[in-house]
C-alpha cells in the first residue's frame, strides 16, 4: 500500500534515538521530508546523518529541551520554516525519572508536567496555523500504556500521561470539523535506551541484573517479548498517513498484549 507520504512535511520530536528515531526514519523511507530533534547535538546530528544516508531525503535537525517553556514554539517555527510548511506533527519527548510517590519532590512534578504535558500543549498550539494550511493535517502524541494500567515505580508517567490523552481526545473533537486529525499511541515495552535505563534501575533496586529484569518483564507480555522500535513505527506512520484519513481521537495500544483489561 502506498501511504501517500511522498513530499509531505513531518516533524517528529524526541527523535535522535528510540521510538521517535524509528518513526522519523520510516517517514523518510516513505519519501516524507522530516525534521528531527533532541537535546544532545551530537546524537541529533548522528541521527540526521543516518536517516539521510539510508533514504536520501531532506532531513532537518534541531536541538532543544522541550521541557523549557519557549522551546516547543521555537522548534515548530524553525521546522516549519525549514520545510516551508508542516503536514504531520508527532509530539514525543523522553520519559520522566522513575520513582515511587514518596520519593517524588515538588520539582519532580513540575518538571514532569512541563516534559510530559506542556511540551505537547505548546507544540500543538504553535503548530495549528501551519496545520490549517495543510491538505492532510495530522497530529500524533506518543504517550504510554501507563494511561490504562499504571507501571510500577513510575508515578510521574502514570499520572501525567493521562492528561496528554485527555488533551489529544479533546483536540480531535474540537478540530475534527476543520479536518485536523489527532491520535495517540500508547506504547508498551519497546527495546530502546530508556527501557535499558529503567531495567538497570530495577536491577539495582532488586539486586538482580538488567537481563533478569528484562526476562521478568517479557514474561508479563502476551507475546513474550518486547517490541522493536520499528514495530512501533509501522503503526505510527500509518496513523499519520493520509491512508488513516477516517481515524481520529483514537488511543492505540501497541503493546504486545501487556494490557490485561478488556478495553
Ligand atoms: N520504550 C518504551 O518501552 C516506552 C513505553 C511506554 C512509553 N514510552 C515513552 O515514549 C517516549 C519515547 O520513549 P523512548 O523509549 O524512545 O525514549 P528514549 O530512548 O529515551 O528516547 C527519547 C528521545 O527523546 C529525546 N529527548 C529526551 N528528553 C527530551 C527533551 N526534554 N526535549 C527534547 N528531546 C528529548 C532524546 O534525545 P536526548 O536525550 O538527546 O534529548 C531521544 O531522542 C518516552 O516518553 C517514554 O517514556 C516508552
Amino acid at each position: 500500500m502506498d501511504l501517500l507520504l511522498k513530499g509531505k512535511k513531518a516533524l517528529v520530536t524526541g527523535s535522535s534515538h528510540g521510538l521517535g528515531f524509528a518513526v522519523a526514519s520510516m517517514l523518510a523511507a516513505e519519501g516524507a521530508e522530516v525534521s528531527i530533534n533532541g537535546r544532545n547535538q551530537a546524537a541529533m546530528a548522528s541521527a540526521r546523518d543516518r536517516i539521510l544516508k539510508a533514504t536520501g531525503v531532506n532531513v532537518h535537525g534541531f536541538t532543544s529541551d522541550l521541557s523549557n517553556a519557549g522551546a516547543p514554539a521555537r522548534l515548530i517555527d524553525d521546522a516549519a520554516s525549514a520545510m516551508s510548511g508542516l503536514d504531520i506533527l508527532i509530539t514525543n519527548t523522553g520519559g520522566p525519572h522513575p520513582g515511587r510517590f514518596e520519593d517524588s519532590t515538588e520539582a519532580d512534578w513540575l518538571g514532569a508536567f512541563n516534559l510530559l504535558l506542556m511540551s505537547h500543549v505548546r507544540m500543538i498550539h504553535q503548530a495549528l496555523p501551519y496545520l490549517r494550511r495543510s491538505s492532510i493535517p495530522s497530529v500524533l502524541t506518543i504517550t504510554s500504556f501507563a494511561v490504562k494500567q499504571p507501571i510500577s515505580n513510575l508515578v510521574l508517567s502514570n499520572s501525567l500521561r493521562a492528561a496528554t490523552v485527555g488533551l489529544t481526545k479533546t483536540l480531535a473533537l474540537e478540530l475534527g470539523p476543520e479536518g485536523i486529525r489527532f491520535n495517540s499511541i500508547l506504547p508498551g515495552w519497546t527495546d530502546t535506551e530508556r527501557v535499558q535505563t529503567l531495567m538497570q534501575n530495577r536491577a539495582s533496586q532488586n539486586k538482580t541484573t538488567p537481563e533478569e529484569e528484562l526476562k521478568k518483564q517479557a514474561a508479563d507480555i502476551a507475546l513474550g517479548r518486547l517490541a522493536t522500535p520499528e514495530e512501533f513505527a509501522y503503526a505510527a506512520v500509518f496513523l499519520v498517513s493520509p491512508r488513516a484519513s477516517y481515524i481520529t481521537g483514537t488511543m492505540l495500544s501497541v503493546d504486545g498484549g501487556v494490557l490485561k483489561g478488556l478495553f
